[in-house]
């Protein structure tokens, strides 16, 4: 991603991410009670950390914040961010897509899962006001990987036994090999 200034605001911070098989990334989290400006803060730090890092959607629980929150930005654009706060599946359609999922917590690994190809969801927005959304193709995938992780998670745990296996030794070796 380019062409982006995200030190324009001092006040806005990069997270660290969790990464698989972190057990952090198994909690579930607690839903949100209290809009304000600390969670305003957190939603504004986690979309930074989306873009830089650089992702299209990015659940509270990567950054170790135990939280109901996500921001989502599938556009070419970049400037369609999302922020999902409590959101809840109201609606899933019978028909079932398969699409290849990557996930911030899980670098460089890929793997396809099945999903409803089209979800509503309804949320709230930072300031705590309701609203539902139709999501389709990428948004309907990335919601569902998103929301997940919010429920402990991570997609790779769709996948069997072997492969998780062979994904963990992958990490761990290239931990290995970045730490040398
Ligand atoms: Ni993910």
């Amino acid at each position: 991603m380019s062409g982006r200034v995200f030190a324009e605001s001092d006040a806005v911070a990069l997270l660290p991410i969790l990464e698989y098989p972190d057990p952090r990334l198994n909690k579930v989290a607690q839903p949100v009670t209290q809009f304000d400006a600390a969670l305003r803060s957190l939603a504004a730090d986690m979309a930074e950390t989306m873009y830089a890092a650089p992702g299209v959607g990015l659940a509270a629980t990567q950054v170790d914040r135990h939280i109901r929150m996500i921001v989502i930005d599938v556009s070419e654009t970049k400037d369609q961010l999302i922020t999902f706060i409590n959101p809840q599946i109201v609606w899933a359609a019978d028909e079932k897509a398969l699409c290849e999922e990557g996930c911030l917590s899980v670098p460089g690994i890929y793997d396809e899962v099945e999903r409803p190809a089209r979800v509503r969801v309804a949320a709230q927005d930072v300031d705590g006001r309701p609203f539902e959304r139709e999501c389709e193709g990428l948004l309907a995938v990335c919601i569902q990987h998103e929301m997940d992780h919010l429920n402990g998670k991570v997609f790779v745990e769709y996948l069997s036994a072997l492969k998780q296996d062979r994904i963990r030794t992958k990490l761990k070796k290239r931990k290995a090999r970045e730490a040398a």
